[in-house]
């Protein structure tokens, strides 16, 4: 059975003092018997913080986003070891704000997986189409390409330490989200498509739902088959909200 992952993308936001009540919201708010695993994603020059305030409770805390280099002359660039360092159990990749604004290609997004693998980290590797791709009916030939660009650089034993989070872009953001059995058919394709490498791992990987996820909708999405936890944007922000999603888990 796979356990359930609910996980808090941050994006551009935050600061010492808001970070500190937000985690301390969570931290309180947060069942004694936790049935899930939960996820914080703060921008990294919060990633400390969040393991000072973290450190001893069962929240992971993550990156946004790795390096495709190990280390080395890349200004501006945040290497997967340096993320460990920082007590990261996870990071994002491929975010599709990273891909549309920063140009990142699915090859990119699958060396920073592998970085992060190699770091002892688990990437959580983020597919999803756009509007245009899903009216021309491309939904599955996008996910699948975009997919497949990480599995195709991974061992076999090496899939299931990846989370996949399906995001199609429309809903980002946008207060518009997929129904769930829209979800449920994208994450039921996506766990064929890593069947084809592995039935075994297909069975192991989580696979995230994200876009617009709020506590108002995020019970029927969790409820899929195939969803196996929540990328939260927007509402990981409000502690009331996240802990509500926590609890629809
Ligand atoms: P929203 O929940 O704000 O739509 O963002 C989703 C997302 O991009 C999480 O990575």
């Amino acid at each position: 059975m796979r356990r359930t992952l609910i996980a808090g993308n941050w994006k551009m936001n935050g600061g010492f003092s808001a970070n500190r009540s937000l985690l301390s919201e969570i931290k309180a708010g947060l069942p004694a018997s936790l049935q899930c695993d939960v996820l914080v994603c703060p921008p990294a020059p919060y990633l400390a913080q969040a393991a000072d305030l973290l450190g001893t409770t069962v929240v992971a805390w993550g990156g946004q986003d790795v390096s495709v280099h190990a280390q080395g002359a890349f200004t501006g660039e945040v290497s997967a070891a340096m993320l460990a360092d920082c007590g990261c159990k996870y990071a994002i990749v491929g975010h599709s704000e990273r891909r549309a604004y920063h140009g990142e290609s699915s090859e990119q997004v699958a060396q920073k997986a592998v970085q992060l693998l190699k770091a002892g980290l688990i990437p959580v590797v983020c597919v999803g189409e756009t509007l245009e791709q899903r009216e021309s009916g491309q939904t599955n030939e996008v996910v699948a390409g975009q997919l497949n660009a990480v599995l195709d650089l991974l061992e076999v034993s090496a899939v299931a330490g990846i989370v996949v989070a399906y995001e199609p872009v429309w809903a980002i953001g946008t207060g518009k989200t997929a129904t769930p059995q829209m979800a449920q058919d994208v994450h039921h394709f996506l766990r064929q498509q890593i069947s084809l490498k592995s039935a075994d791992m297909a069975e192991k990987v989580q696979i995230l739902y994200g876009g617009s996820m709020k506590p108002e909708n995020a019970r029927e999405l969790l409820a899929m088959p195939d969803i196996d936890g929540g990328l939260i944007g927007g509402a990981a922000l409000k502690s009331q909200d996240f802990l509500a999603i926590v609890a629809a888990s």
